[in-house]
């Protein structure tokens, strides 16, 4: 585009007016609408309007939003739509919960970030809650931004404890992008361009705790050193796949056996989202690190964490420098994780979610079969569920008459086969009719 610091200077000065008015007109949101497709075209990616296009029909793509409370978003044309999606786990206590708005609000007026030099409360207090709430001896963490950097780092202190270099993941896991999680990765869509990534890490079918087994014996057989077993408790972004309930506590058996560490990736299922505080609670087992992100920071703030045992962590103190990061764990964000956690316990987030995503599981049984063609399996615990249809056209179908009908869910990126439904735990029975009731019609439509 070329510099032009003038039209630079009256742009921000432009959204700066609009981010702090008390009241948009219609007008203005309408000009938003239409300069926010321009400019995800001109500045963020063309890739990104099409696929919307596709899933979403006749210009919906289009789509600005605006505004949420609770699990209802509204558009910038002032139109609302059901939240099935809860920005893919981040929204547990719903959009914009107002005890964690205001920790937030108030903690900004108190210091947004820290100077990097003096001990910063929040921190510190936020981990020893957590560990109140963790399986085991979990003590220590670390805070950064993104599930991925907490898988990241999960995987550097695996290495630096055992001093080994290999991993042992599963085949459909999804453990964020960066070049280190991508190689856990358990699909080639996102591993094959980017080969050749991190060397040693092998991938076994998930659920099947003989595989792991097999892979760590191959492993000790050729000589290479496996660091850690990681996966998810239930694999999220596959479309919500519990795995046999032997599977959790014989994996930690093998680890133990076999001297590696043991990760469990909760970015998705913690923090109430299956029913239970963490994935790994239903099978009582204690991981020796866990990744935590998303639903972490309440759906106000980015926030993640990994944590372990005071044993492992003790690998990280002769230098806490040897993994850092200037905005991990800020004041802001361990606010809202404070103020998430407090909710959770207090709304007893996770039961809540146990009983509806049984209610709801139970209500897509029926529709599978009132409609056989279209409906092939229904997966997950609590409320991490999917749908898994008989093609990917059917779930394509399925993913834009939802939108059609206002309804958010998660379609998988690349495969529209399985489409997650994962609302705030907290979501009225009502809405939860209501998002059924517009399924079924959907179904009808494609029927
Ligand atoms: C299990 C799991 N781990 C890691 C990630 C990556 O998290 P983020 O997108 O916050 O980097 C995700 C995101 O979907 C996830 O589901």
């Amino acid at each position: 585009m070329g510099r032009d610091i003038q039209t630079a200077l009256s742009e921000t000065k432009r959204m700066f007016e609009i981010i702090t008015a008390p009241e948009v007109s219609l007008e203005t949101r309408k000009k938003i609408a239409r300069e926010t497709t321009e400019n995800f075209a001109n500045n963020i990616n063309k890739g990104f309007l099409e696929y919307r296009k596709s899933v979403t029909e006749s210009g919906e793509f289009a789509v600005t939003e605006w505004s949420g409370q609770g699990s209802i978003l509204k558009d910038a044309l002032d139109r609302e739509f059901i939240d099935a999606l809860g920005g893919f786990g981040i929204y547990s206590p719903g959009i914009r919960h107002p005890k964690i708005v205001a920790a937030v609000k108030a903690q900004l007026d108190r210091s947004p970030q820290y100077s990097q030099e003096m001990l910063d409360p929040l921190r510190a207090h936020l981990m020893k809650v957590l560990s109140m709430l963790t399986p085991g001896e979990i003590q220590y963490g670390f805070f950064i931004n993104s599930g991925t950097e907490a898988v990241e780092g999960a995987m550097k202190l695996a290495k630096l404890y055992t001093g080994k270099s290999g991993f042992i993941s599963m085949l459909k896991s999804f453990h964020g992008k960066t070049l280190g999680a991508l190689s856990l990765m358990g699909k080639s869509v996102f591993r094959k361009p980017l080969l050749p990534l991190l060397e040693g890490v092998r991938h076994v079918p998930f659920g099947d705790y003989k595989a792991v087994e097999d892979a760590l014996k191959a492993a000790q057989q050729v000589g290479d050193g496996i660091a850690a077993v990681v996966a998810e408790p239930i694999q999220g972004e596959a479309g919500a796949i519990v795995p046999p309930d032997d599977f959790w506590p014989n994996i930690r058996k093998i680890c133990d056996r076999y001297g590696v560490l043991l990760i469990a990736d909760e970015v998705q299922t913690g923090f109430g989202r299956t029913g239970k505080i963490f994935g790994v609670d239903h099978w009582d087992v204690a991981p020796d690190i866990m990744c935590l992100g998303k639903a972490l920071g309440g759906g106000v703030m980015p926030m993640s964490a990994f944590i372990s045992t005071p044993k492992i962590w003790k690998c990280m103190e002769p230098n806490p420098f040897i993994h850092t990061s200037t905005t991990g764990g800020n004041p802001l964000a361990c606010a809202a994780a404070l103020a998430h956690i407090n909710v959770m316990l207090e709304e007893d987030l996770p039961g809540q979610a146990a009983e509806k995503g049984a209610y709801i599981l139970s209500k897509l049984e029926e529709l599978k079969s009132n409609y056989p063609k279209i409906l092939a399996f229904t997966h997950g615990k609590g409320l991490l569920i999917g749908m898994e249809f008989f093609s990917d056209e059917i779930g394509y179908k399925v993913a834009s008459g939802l939108f059609s009908r206002r309804v958010l869910t998660a379609g998988t990126l690349n495969n529209s086969k399985n489409i997650r439904i994962e609302p705030a735990l907290n979501v009225s029975y009502e809405i939860i009719n209501e998002i059924l009731n517009r399924l079924e019609d959907t179904f009808k439509s494609i029927n």
